[in-house]
Formats: structure tokens, C-alpha cells, sequence
């Protein structure tokens, strides 16, 4: 009954786990690294239905620059055919791999793509990396990464899409979209893990797997919002955190993986370790030995166990000790047959290796990564407009990262190949602008030039997993060739690659213009040359907040009101940072007028539309993202004096106004408490829709009310 694909997949499921073995049943619960050197072991596990699932890597490095760890079509068949005709009952494998911002069209790193403030484009990008990855054979990947992060020396910044949670929940969801998209056993979708469940980018001093100190109210209102918007969207499963929170590691904490994960936020499908973190319960010093380790894992509600094998060794004694019900093992094995039914695994198990040859790279794919990219730079300072250059203008490249092509593509590049990666150099020759690439800044051809391009930031390496760094500042000896460019008298513009938040508060002194530029991808260089030379008008917008100095970290804009808000601030540099979250420069002047509320008062169960005009006010056409900030006056827990409810990327011709409206509700204007309610507390509301979160003037905005009764 099971293999008929005509019943339902609960029928389904029942059906296969009533014919199941205790063994079996823990096969399915065990995921082992696609070790080459493990391939034959492999295949006699699977035929002895031992494991359920490969993580097609072989260490935990597999994005962190590590050694390449290419995908083996065949021996991934192989190992399969061993599951789907060697074992007793046939059961698939599912295999899971870091996809994380594309698989061979390699995408602007997540960070970089949140700066695109485009749900729509994130959703693209995430279909194509879905075509890309399962013509490979890959059925399930593990992304997107959701963690909020406020701290720019973690490394994994660069993964995830930003500090604010109505940003980063949006691209949460478009991207499970895009990976899952509405049909999960179509050929060209791959199941979506949101990661890492929770709190993982709040590690003490940016510091990779350390301990994350989150208030509840904090937990469920800035890091839980993502997930809830990536499981409504339908997430098939989730990867618990490294961290610990609370006293508790997260792979092993009940409270998080079942009580908020799935009573709080709802989620049905299946939980996944990090690599080995059920084993680092002993590292952690909540488990004796690995046999209690599994055992508090499990009962914490994690499902499979990524690449440690305690499940495998322990798991069968503990049940026939009675510490762990076999109910309990057939609703983990149940969570994970579901999404493999929801995969179609049983009917289509094999990857086609020559299908993707035919899939990877191709030219509507590249386009949409070198959009992408161009969408996600965002332009800091443009002195005396002298961006865009002109079509005719005499161009030297200078820089560390002028011909770089493999740092362009940012860790967690899995899949990718740095040769198939747009230099900035090459993107400008493609484009046929006049340039020069220099390596000196005493290179005489820079005096015949009309301006200079400097490539700068920081490599691949120093950002992703386990690349925490204490000092933001751009490498070594770059503003020193910043200062020395600034010299000779021409306008310099600074392009900066990084995969974090950078302290640029020297680099602005000596830039004449500065485009962050973010690690952005297979297509970078073609893109930043576009936006160079005005053929993209830059449209970006920080997904995170640009400090002035390290010392201000953490740091984001949401800051509450604290009760002297006039002071508490540094007594030697100003508090306020460099650049603001939601800040970012066009070719053209974008103003805003004319608020409207819809009505001055309101209940808790109503919404309320605000709206403004947005007017291109400049001479070229350009993507404006309109912003809207909430913030509710007085409320029984402190509320940020500012909170993005939402936002709209639009395009303006010259001259154009456009009215721009945001509905407002329950979901944008409340809190959850403890108890998992929504909260919308009576009383003033402020509202504002801006172009940033600075609030310079340029904002327009009023209050309305909301009453706790009903009005008539
Ligand atoms: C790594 C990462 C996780 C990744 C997993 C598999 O340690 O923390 O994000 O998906 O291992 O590579």
C-alpha cells in the first residue's frame, strides 16, 4: 500500500511504519556524511536499512572554504539503488546538501540579496537554485539560513539576510518558495530547512557556537519571526543550533525544538541536528556520554541526527530500556516519511546524471544572478554625482579585488566555480568601458585617466562558519592605498566586497563615491560595472547597520527608548552609526509627501492603511524601497521607538509620483507573549514611511489610535 502513490501520503505513511522494524524505524532517524572514502560502507548500510538520509559532505566545512567536496552523481545513485532495491522495504534516502545562495549559478550571498529588498527576485534566484541542485540529485537543502544578526564579527552574517525581522522573515519565506515551490515531488524542487533554530546569531562577541543570552520576549519578537514566516510558507523541516540558550543547548532542548518550535510556531515537519550537535551535548556538559546525549536529543524533539551516529548506537537500547516510547520513534519517523512521500522520493528516487549539465548556467540564469546583484548594491556616498560615470569616461581599476573572482562568490559557495565568476575588471571590459587595470597606485597611466575604481574589502574566507573576526576593519594596507589614490587628485570610487558589516568610517573620508557591493556573486562584476556606468540605477538598501566603530556592536536600529534616552551614549564617539539600516543612495532624488491614514482610530482586530506619495524629483528613472515604521507608544513590554512593518520596492520614472500603501494589523502592530498570543495593546500609535530607518526629515508620517473596545 505504501508504494501506491494513489492512496494519500498518511495512508502511506501509516501503512510503511506498521511494516517497519525498530531498526528500521532508527535507520530513518540516521543521517551519515557522503564520505567518498565511505561510499561502499554506505551502500551496505542503506541495503540494511541503517540510514535514512546522506548530507552530501563530508566535514562541516563544506561552505567554509574548505576543501572542494563535489557532488558524486553516480555514487549517490548507487548508494540509493542499494536503499530503494537492496533493503526490505525500499525506503529512499533523502539527500541534503548546502544550497545555500545557489548551487553552479552562484547568487549574491544571503546578506547581499536581503539588501535587494526584493522578495520576488530572493524567490527567483532560490527556483533556479532548486533546477540547478535537484538535476544533480540533490533532494533537500540546508537553507535558507534565517538567524537575525545584530553583530557583525559573527562570520555567518554573511548567510543569513540581516537584523530586522520583517526583512528577513519576507526573504525567509520567498526563498522556501522558491526551493519548494507549490509542488514538492516536481523534478526541479527540493525540500527548504530553515536554520538554525535559535538565537544562533546573538552568540556572545560574534563568537561562532558560543552562548546566545536572549530574553524570551526577544526570542519570540525577533528571533522566532522568521521561522513562523518560513514554516507558514511551508517549510518541510528545520536544523537546530550549535548555540545554547537559557542553560540549554538547543539540540537538546525541549522547550525550543517542540515547545516553541512546534506548539508556538506550529511546525509539522522534521527537525535535523547541526553536524554532530547531539554529540556536543557532552561538549556542552548537559550529556554524561553519547548514550544520554541521544536520549536528550531525542526527547527535545529532534528528529534525524546529522553525521554523529549516537541515534544509531543508542537509540534501540533506550527503547527497550523504556526511556524513550516507540511512539515517540514513530512520530520522527513519521515527520521524515511525510516530506519523503511530499518529494516523490518513492517514485522518482535517481538523479539523471546528464540532466544537469543541461540545467546548470544557463543564460536566464545568469541574468537573474547579475539583476540580483545588481539590485542588492547599495550606494553609500556619491560626492558631486560623479556616479555614473560617463559612457566615454577613461577608466583605471585598481585594488585587491579587482580580478578576484572566487572571493566575488562568498563562502557557503558549495557548488560553484571561481573561473565561472565575472571579475570587476572583466565586468568592465564586457561592457566596453575604457580601462586600464593597474596593481600600483604610482603606476604612471593612472595620471591619464578621468576617474579610478578601487576594488577592496575582504576575501571569502574571512567571513561564513567559523570566521568571526574582532576587528571590522577593511584588510591591511587598503585605506593606506585608499589615501595614496585620493592623492593624485582624481575622483576615486570605492567598491567594497565583503561578507559583513566593515567599520568604513576612514573609507569615506577619502572616497569621492562608495558602493557596497557585498560578495555578490557569479555575475558581480558585470553587475557592479552596470551600476558604475548607470546602466542599473543603484536601488540597495542596508539589510543591516553600518557601524561607525566596532565598539558600537552590537548595534541595530530597532534600539528601545530606555528611560534617559538623551543620554547613556558614548562620551568619545557619537552613538549613532556610520550608515542606517534601510540606507541606500539613488542616481535620482526620490521625495515623500502627502501621509494619509485611513482612520484615526481603531480595534485590537482591525487594520488601518497608511499611505504616502513618492515622487522621482531627479532626472533618470530609478527602484525606490519604500519603508514603514510602526511604533507603539506605551505597551507592557518596551517597544523599539521604531519597527519595520513593511515595505515596497516600486519604479519611478522621471517626474512619476506614485501612491505607495501599507495595511496595517495585528501581525505588524503586535507583540507575542509568553503564552503565544498576539498582543495589540491600546493606545498611540506612531507611523512612518520613510526611504530609511534615520528618520532625517525625509520620512512622513502621523499616529492613530487603537481602542480596546469596539467603536460603532
Ligand atoms: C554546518 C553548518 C550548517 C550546515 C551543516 C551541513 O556545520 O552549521 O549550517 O548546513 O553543517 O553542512
Amino acid at each position: 500500500m505504501y508504494s501506491d502513490s494513489n492512496h494519500t501520503i498518511d495512508v502511506r505513511v501509516r501503512d510503511l511504519i506498521s511494516r517497519m522494524t525498530l531498526e528500521e524505524k532508527i535507520g530513518q532517524l540516521n543521517q551519515m556524511p557522503a564520505i567518498e572514502a565511505d561510499f561502499d560502507k554506505l551502500v551496505e548500510l542503506a541495503a540494511a536499512g541503517k540510514i535514512g538520509s546522506l548530507v552530501l559532505a563530508w566535514t562541516p566545512w563544506a561552505g567554509a572554504g574548505g576543501e572542494r567536496q563535489n557532488l558524486n552523481v553516480a555514487e549517490n545513485n548507487r548508494i540509493q539503488r542499494a536503499a530503494v532495491e537492496g533493503s526490505r522495504l525500499g525506503i529512499p534516502l533523502i539527500l541534503g546538501r548546502d544550497v545555500v545562495h545557489g548551487f553552479r549559478t552562484i547568487f549574491p550571498i544571503p546578506l547581499g540579496q536581503a539588501a535587494s529588498w526584493d522578495p520576488e527576485l530572493v524567490e527567483e534566484a532560490a527556483t533556479i537554485a532548486a533546477r540547478e541542485a535537484a538535476s544533480a540529485g540533490v533532494h533537500w537543502t540546508f537553507a535558507p539560513m534565517v538567524d537575525i544578526a545584530r553583530d557583525p564579527r559573527w562570520g555567518r552574517v554573511a548567510e543569513g539576510y540581516g537584523e530586522d525581522p520583517c526583512l528577513c522573515g519576507a526573504l525567509a519565506a520567498a526563498s522556501v518558495r522558491g526551493f519548494q515551490g507549490e509542488d514538492l515531488s516536481r523534478p526541479d524542487r527540493i525540500g527548504a530547512c530553515l536554520k538554525h533554530m535559535i538565537g544562533y546569531g546573538a552568540v556572545e562577541g560574534g563568537r561562532d557556537y558560543n552562548v546566545a543570552e536572549i530574553s524570551q520576549h526577544t526570542l519570540l519578537n525577533v528571533y522566532a519571526a522568521p521561522f513562523r514566516k518560513g514554516i507558514n510558507a511551508g517549510a518541510v523541516s528545520v536544523m537546530a543550533a550549535f548555540n545554547e540558550i537559557d542553560g540549554e543547548p538547543c539540540s537538546g532542548s525541549r522547550s525550543i525544538l517542540t515547545g516553541l518550535l512546534r506548539g508556538e510556531l506550529g511546525f509539522d515537519g522534521f527537525v535535523v541536528s547541526d553536524w554532530a550537535s547531539v554529540d556536543e551535548l557532552r561538549e556542552h556538559g548537559v550529556a554524561e556520554n553519547r548514550r544520554a546525549a541521544a536520549r536528550i536529543a531525542f526527547d527535545a524533539g529532534l528528529d534525524m541526527e546529522m553525521s554523529s551516529g549516537c541515534y544509531a548506537e543508542h537509540l534501540q537500547s533506550l527503547v527497550e530500556n523504556g526511556d524513550i516510547s516507540i511512539d515517540q520513534i514513530d512520530r520522527a519517523v513519521a515527520n521524515i516519511l511525510r516530506v519523503k512521500f511530499r518529494l516523490g522520493l518513492f517514485e522518482n528516487p535517481y538523479a539523471d546524471p546528464e540532466l544537469s549539465s543541461r540545467t546548470f548556467l544557463l543564460p536566464e540564469h545568469r541574468s537573474c544572478a547579475r539583476k540580483l546583484a545588481a539590485r542588492s548594491l547599495v550606494l553609500l556616498k556619491n560626492e558631486d554625482h560623479v556616479l555614473p560615470i560617463s559612457p566615454k569616461a577613461r577608466v583605471a581599476i585598481i585594488g585587491p579585488l579587482a580580478k578576484a573572482q572566487r572571493e566575488l562568490m562568498g563562502t557557503w559557495t558549495v557548488d560553484g566555480f571561481g573561473d565561472e565568476t565575472v571579475s570587476i575588471v572583466d565586468g568592465f571590459r564586457n561592457a566596453g568601458v575604457d580601462i586600464v587595470h593597474v596593481d600600483s597606485p604610482v603606476d604612471a597611466r593612472l595620471t591619464d585617466v578621468d576617474v579610478i575604481v578601487v576594488a577592496l574589502g575582504e576575501d571569502h574566507l574571512r567571513s561564513g562558519e567559523n570566521a568571526s573576526i574582532a576587528a571590522l576593519d577593511l584588510p591591511a594596507g587598503q585605506l593606506d592605498l585608499l589615501e595614496k589614490l585620493e592623492a593624485l587628485g582624481k575622483p576615486v570610487v570605492a567598491v567594497v566586497c565583503a561578507g559583513r558589516p566593515l567599520i568604513l568610517t576612514e573609507l569615506t573620508l577619502h572616497a569621492s563615491a562608495a558602493l557596497y557591493a557585498w560578495h555578490p556573486g557569479i555575475e558581480g562584476g558585470n553587475a557592479i560595472a552596470d551600476v558604475v556606468r548607470g546602466i542599473v540605477n543603484p536601488s540597495g538598501k542596508l539589510p543591516v547597520t553600518l557601524p561607525r566603530h566596532v565598539g558600537q556592536v552590537p548595534i541595530h536600529y530597532a534600539r528601545k527608548n530606555t528611560g534617559r534616552p538623551a543620554d547613556g551614549g558614548y562620551t568619545d564617539i557619537p552613538s549613532t552609526p556610520l550608515y542606517a539600516f534601510g540606507y541606500g543612495l539613488s542616481y535620482t532624488t526620490f521625495v515623500y509627501s502627502d501621509f494619509e491614514v485611513s482612520r484615526h482610530s481603531i480595534t485590537v482586530s482591525d487594520t488601518v492603511e497608511v499611505s504616502a506619495l513618492v515622487t522621482n524629483a531627479g532626472d533618470i528613472p530609478g527602484d525606490e524601497v519604500v519603508q514603514c515604521y510602526i511604533r507603539d507608544f506605551v505597551s507592557q513590554r518596551t517597544r523599539p521607538v521604531r519597527e519595520l512593518a513593511g515595505f515596497e520596492r516600486i519604479t519611478l520614472e522621471v517626474g512619476e509620483s506614485k501612491r505607495v500603501m501599507f495595511r496595517l494589523g495585528a501581525q505588524e502592530l503586535g507583540y507575542w507573549d509568553h503564552c503565544g498570543k498576539l498582543i495589540v495593546e491600546p493606545g498611540r500609535f506612531g507611523v512612518w514611511i520613510a526611504p530609511d530607518s534615520q528618520f532625517d526629515g525625509r520620512e512622513v508620517g502621523g499616529e492613530f489610535e487603537v481602542l480596546a473596545a469596539h467603536i460603532d
